[in-house]
């Protein structure tokens, strides 16, 4: 018999939706503390840093130890990842001693050599492409203040990043709406808007956030210069139109709530009015990366 392959996490839209909101049940489940005691009992979940984090890093740690697990956390740095030895080969020596492997690395072919090589399941923990478990406990964290997804209207305004990416993922799999206004050097790219055209996507593109924001029910954004942007200055002229304030807010549904993953860039893509007023969801979103990574790794290690 051939050996099944691992259950990896490393795209929403490789996952059907039954996958997906059983991951989220499990985390909705968890996270009023029911379910088994400790799932993950002698369990070993790898961390691989190839960039800087702090909420990834801390609420994977966290939740595995709640989960009854071990943790070990690496740099890129201090272990061969792709200097010294193949991607393929550091995931098939740590197959050997851990049950389940995080990467959070900039090119996302890096992150298909590790999970084709691993015989353990791995999880996306970001890449320049995307950062699925990021929207996951954005759906999470919106299902408990507005209730089903399914046809809401969200506004992404900004740069269409590897964030805005995994929305666009999110609304196919999930049926919401995806509003997204940017400026047209920062638009998600040709091969994106093909698929969504191919999977019939409620997903359209704006230059001008005022009418994006128009009675929608989530107002998103992200910072103006990711980890893996060289042209900081550029981006900040090209986006300073579409920062998420008093007004754009005052556009959207009046019980709309703000979302952001963090680290937020006060007085840039969001003015401190919005972030800290009673609109702003982000804390909560925070602590369900948590709740939605407990879902994830107890639904990949099918326990
Ligand atoms: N939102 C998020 O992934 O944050 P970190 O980069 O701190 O992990
Ligand atoms: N778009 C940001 C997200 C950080 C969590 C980045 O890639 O730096």
């Amino acid at each position: 018999t051939l050996p099944t392959s691992p259950r990896h996490f490393l795209d929403i839209h490789n996952h059907s939706i039954d996958e997906l909101r059983e991951m989220l049940s499990r985390a909705a489940f968890m996270k009023r503390g029911q379910g088994a005691e400790r799932p993950l009992l002698g369990k070993t979940l790898a961390l691989i840093f190839e960039k800087p984090s702090t909420r990834t890093r801390v609420s994977f740690e966290v939740g595995m130890r709640q989960l009854g697990g071990e943790v070990i956390c690496l740099t890129g740095k201090e272990i061969q990842l792709g200097h010294g030895e193949t991607i393929g080969d550091t995931a098939r020596v740590l197959s050997r001693y851990v049950d389940i492997i995080m990467l959070r690395t900039d090119h996302e072919a890096k992150l298909q050599e590790m999970a084709e090589a691993a015989t353990v399941p791995v999880i996306n923990g970001l890449t320049d492409s995307s950062h699925p478990v990021q929207i996951m406990a954005d759906i999470l964290t919106y299902e408990e203040r507005k209730g089903p997804i399914k046809d809401a209207v969200f506004c992404w305004t900004g740069d269409a990043n590897n964030v805005c990416e995994s929305f666009i993922h999110a609304a196919v799999a999930f049926d919401f709406e995806l509003r997204i206004a940017c400026p047209p050097e920062l638009s998600p790219s040709y091969q994106t808007m093909d698929w969504i055209k191919a999977k019939k996507g409620r997903v359209s593109v704006h230059r001008s956030v005022e009418e994006a924001a128009a009675g929608a029910d989530a107002l998103v954004t992200d910072t103006w210069v990711s980890m893996h942007n060289k042209d900081a200055h550029r981006r900040h002229n090209l986006l300073k139109p579409y920062q998420v304030n008093d007004r754009i807010m005052g556009l959207a549904k009046k019980d709309a709530i703000f979302m952001h993953c963090l680290p937020a860039h006060r007085e840039e893509e969001v003015t401190s009015s919005v972030i800290d007023g009673p609109q702003s969801a982000v804390w909560d979103e925070a602590e369900n990366r948590m709740h939605a990574q407990k879902g994830i790794l107890t639904w990949c290690l099918n326990r």
